[in-house]
């Protein structure tokens, strides 16, 4: 119940929390903490830790797969009842599945108050006024080009690490995928806004970014004429964008996800040998090795092409890992297809990756093709492929037994609170035990930590006091890649 003093809107009491519920991919992430620095800064809201104490309860959702997009309804199901009981309850649908289904979500759950999609996000508080001043509910899935950045508030810093989104949408059209359909097409965010939301970041303690698009490698954009005096091109790529990245004081280490092998250039492989920032791991979606696969999911490139952009990635960065994306089960994948696929993977050695049984998803070119593949034997494919998978992540994990690696501390481990977890350069989380007088100094900073025990999703290790390490006798792995402390 409301308090006597709190304020009353036209629609209902005052609005005080939240709760976001995230489905997908890291952009999704991204966008839902947009979405709460916008609604912190013009609502005043609070983040909710569960739906029962919240006002507003937000779904930003993931279509890339029929299973994510089914249980969105199932959760919108448990919501309506919340919403019997509490009329006042504000219920949103944001992401790809309100992009693709629009009002067709309120026609399903009429108790929906707003629907909005990826590039309607900033759009959140006039439709919420909206919705109030009206009673309706409101749809708005449109793609207006970058105004959704150029509205949104600084992004606020959690801690030593930070989501930068630098593009929008995707132009690819691989015909399996929703995303071109429900994100729209490619969009680039300027030069000038990336690396000064960056520079912020690093004046605000943030060390390390994770450049964040579809295919972050086709960012390109162009320069102003003051840039071109000072001798840099009319037009900057990708590359380019990470050299100014990582001349900003304080960057330490650079992410990016997902790269396309597409616009996987020499001038960025050739960036992997100037910059130390970038991290030695790169995610690079193969989704199948048979060409005949990739020719038919229209990824534009061949096994050969994706072998090539890794032999000279590891020519300038010996010890870099590769994570990847798979599809098994593609419509007409045969088993010398798949076959193909276990021996690519067996020819490059990836780190942890993806891998999924295809999803028909409606609209895409892909969902007209026959699919003849049992269930059975997409599963089984499946689980060959991940049994290959895991055991070429383990090998890498175990090549980091005994190093010593510089691990970006994230906070308080999970399990045991008395430890302190951050991850490595390659990207493995590392549970580590340091003296308690020091956990405050490290906490959100680099540590120094030997890797002691090696388990199937993360690493145990104990903190070294930098000063007594003899930095040349160690390093069998990701350190000799790191920028120098
Ligand atoms: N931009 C990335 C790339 O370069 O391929 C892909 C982004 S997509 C959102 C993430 C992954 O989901 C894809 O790499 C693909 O493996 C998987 N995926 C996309 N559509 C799928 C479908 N219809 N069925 C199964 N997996 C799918
Ligand atoms: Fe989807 Fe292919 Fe773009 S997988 S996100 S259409 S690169």
């Amino acid at each position: 119940m409301p308090e006597e003093s709190d304020p009353v809107c036209v629609n209902g009491p005052a609005m005080k929390k939240v709760y976001i519920r995230t489905f997908g991919c890291q952009m999704n992430e991204y966008d839902s903490d947009r979405m709460a620095d916008l609604l912190a800064a013009t609502e005043g809201l609070e983040r909710a830790s569960q739906p029962e104490d919240a006002d507003l309860i937000l779904l930003n959702t993931c279509s890339v797969r029929e299973k994510a997009q089914e249980k969105v309804f199932s959760d919108l199901g448990v919501l309506r009842e919340l919403k019997l009981a509490r009329p006042e309850l504000l219920i949103g649908v944001g992401g790809c599945v309100a992009s693709q289904e629009g009002q067709a979500i309120i026609r399903r759950a009429p108790y929906v108050d707003l629907v909005f999609g990826p590039q309607t996000l900033h759009r959140l508080p006039e439709m919420l006024s909206a919705r109030r001043a009206s009673g309706q509910p409101q749809v708005d899935i449109r793609f207006p080009d970058i105004e959704k950045f150029d509205a949104l508030p600084p992004p606020s810093v959690t801690g030593p690490s930070a989501f930068v989104s630098i593009m929008e949408g995707c132009s690819k059209y691989c015909s399996f995928c929703v995303v071109p359909y429900t994100r729209g097409e490619e969009v680039s965010r300027p030069f000038d806004d990336v690396i000064a939301e960056i520079a912020e970041l690093a004046q605000a303690g943030v060390c390390e970014v994770t450049l964040l698009g579809q295919n972050v490698n086709a960012w390109h954009a162009p320069l102003d004429p003051d840039a071109q005096a000072l001798g840099l091109p009319a037009h900057a790529d990708f590359a380019l964008l990470l050299e100014h990245v990582a001349a900003i004081p304080g960057i330490e280490r650079i992410r990016f996800t997902t790269s396309h092998p597409r616009e996987f250039s020499q001038r960025l492989i050739d960036a992997y040998g100037r910059l130390p920032q970038l991290v030695p791991h790169v995610h690079l979606p193969l989704q199948s090795g048979s060409d005949r696969v990739l020719a038919a999911m229209k990824r534009g490139y061949t096994r050969l092409e994706y072998l090539s952009i890794i032999r000279r990635l590891r020519a300038v960065r010996p010890d870099l890992c590769i994570g990847s994306d798979f599809i098994v089960g593609f419509p007409g994948e045969t088993d010398a297809d798949f076959e193909a696929t276990l021996q690519t993977v067996a020819e490059v050695g990836f780190d942890a990756s993806y891998n999924f049984i295809y999803s028909a998803r409606p609209g895409t070119p892909a969902a007209s093709l026959a699919d003849d593949t049992p269930r059975a034997v997409k599963v089984e494919r499946q689980r060959r492929l991940q049994t290959l998978l895991d055991a070429q992540a383990s090998a890498i994990s175990a090549t980091m037994l005994g190093s010593v690696q510089r691990v970006l501390v994230e906070g308080q481990a999970r399990r045991d609170p008395g430890d302190l977890a951050g991850r490595t350069a390659n990207n493995r989380v590392v549970n580590f035990t340091a003296p308690t007088h020091l956990h405050a100094t490290l906490a959100r900073g680099y540590a120094w930590v030997r890797i002691t025990h090696v388990r199937a999703h993360s690493l145990r290790g104990e903190w070294i006091d930098h000063d007594a390490l003899d930095a040349a006798a160690h390093e069998p792995i990701a350190q000799r890649m790191l920028p120098t402390p």
